[in-house]
């Protein structure tokens, strides 16, 4: 009897093949689309080739040293997992099973403020596991101060405020499908926690669901969100705050002038703004201003360790992984998450030591050239 065995998941383009045959077409166009005509989607990953690595040769690399170090913290690897809302749309077990695979590598997971799950729940699925928080500021400061106050009882490290999500993007390919999966409840996990969330409504989401999903997207999207709200953040929280979200210099910046801790360089995946710089284009000249006094994390594009090392060798202290692991979870749940996570890690390593390189923390521009 033959067995069909499905494929492996090196490439990229198997994973995202894979996913699309496990996930329903308008969830899987969810996440894979990006804004407009995916001019920018597309550019995230094809600017990458722009930068081609120069391997450095005879050195000593039977020992190599993946480790960073952010904020006095050590983590294991230069891979953090991207804040990715409502994965209950992807797999049942949602951030359940991705806090799973992310804690056999102990890899530190940047929670989203629309999970399917709440905060305290992937918290108590992380155990010790690194963890920080994503926060996506409510139009009510009651809303987010509680957010906050919830995260850091749970154990969450950081504060990553997402700043390039004023409204929605134009994303089409959602539009087309009329799918909208903010309006399904599996991105209300921690309002529906949420005591503040909860005392504003009549009736609990339990009894009134559709009130309470109407109710979460009106305090959602927060479009007069300026730097005075950064402010009012970092007053009520002692942990660190990241902005994320940052492409312009001016905006990294004005983000020191504010006395935030750290910026996550992003375009979302390509899914706000069509037509804007792809991250790794924008990189060099955010470093540039940064001068290394905040770590500067880097997402959007990643696809292979290869890409990690760039980024890495601009300068970024540490890269997140978005797409890849949530088509990992459409295809085996945490096992699917695991086995990416897992050739991210062995590429990455094999990628410094076929470049002679033996540690991360040795990457830089000469290692790069622009082609
Ligand atoms: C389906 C999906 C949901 C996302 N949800 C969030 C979110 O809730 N909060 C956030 O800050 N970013 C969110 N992002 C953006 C990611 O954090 C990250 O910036 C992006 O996935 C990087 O691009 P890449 O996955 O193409 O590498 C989401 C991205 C995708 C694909």
């Amino acid at each position: 009897m033959s067995v069909l065995r499905r494929k492996h998941l090196y490439h990229f383009e198997d994973l995202e093949s894979e996913a699309a045959k496990a996930m329903d077409p308008h969830p899987f166009s969810y996440v894979q689309s990006g804004a407009g005509h995916e001019e920018t989607l597309q550019d995230n990953t094809r600017d990458f080739r722009k930068w081609k690595i120069r391997p450095k040769f005879l050195n000593d690399v039977s020992k190599r040293d993946l480790s960073i170090s952010i904020f006095g913290e050590t983590f294991d690897t230069p891979y953090f997992l991207a804040p990715i809302g409502n994965l209950g749309i992807v797999h049942p077990e949602a951030e359940l099973a991705v806090a799973r695979a992310a804690k056999r590598f102990n890899l530190p997971y940047i929670a989203s403020t629309v999970t399917t799950f709440s905060l305290e729940e992937i918290a108590k699925e992380l155990g010790t596991n690194p963890r920080w928080f994503q926060l996506y500021c409510s139009q009510d400061r009651n809303i987010t101060q509680s957010f906050i106050q919830r995260a850091e009882l749970a154990g969450y490290t950081a504060i990553v405020v997402t700043i390039d999500t004023p409204t929605a993007g134009w994303r089409t390919a959602d539009l087309s499908n009329q799918y909208f999966p903010l309006k399904l409840g599996t991105a209300s996990g921690n309002y529906f926690a949420d005591p503040v969330f909860r005392s504003s409504l009549i009736q609990p989401p339990e009894k009134d669901f559709d009130t309470a999903i109407e109710k979460q997207m009106d305090v959602f999207f927060s479009p007069s969100f300026t730097w005075e709200d950064i402010q009012f953040i970092q007053n009520v929280t002692k942990l660190p705050v990241l902005l994320k979200g940052i492409l312009h210099p001016i905006d990294a910046q004005k983000a020191m002038e504010y006395g935030v801790d750290g910026i996550v360089v992003s375009n979302h995946g390509g899914r706000q703004l069509d037509g804007c710089i792809s991250t790794i284009a924008a990189l060099p000249e955010i470093i540039e201003v940064i001068q290394g006094k905040i770590p500067v994390l880097f997402d959007s594009g990643i696809r292979k360790g290869a890409d990690a090392f760039k980024a890495l060798a601009l300068g970024a202290d540490a890269v997140l992984l978005g797409r890849p692991y949530v088509y990992g979870l459409a295809v085996n749940g945490e096992e699917g998450v695991s086995e990416v996570l897992g050739h991210f890690i062995q590429d990455l390593d094999v990628s410094l030591a076929t470049a002679g390189v033996a540690s991360v923390n040795s990457l830089n521009r000469s290692l790069l050239v622009k082609v």
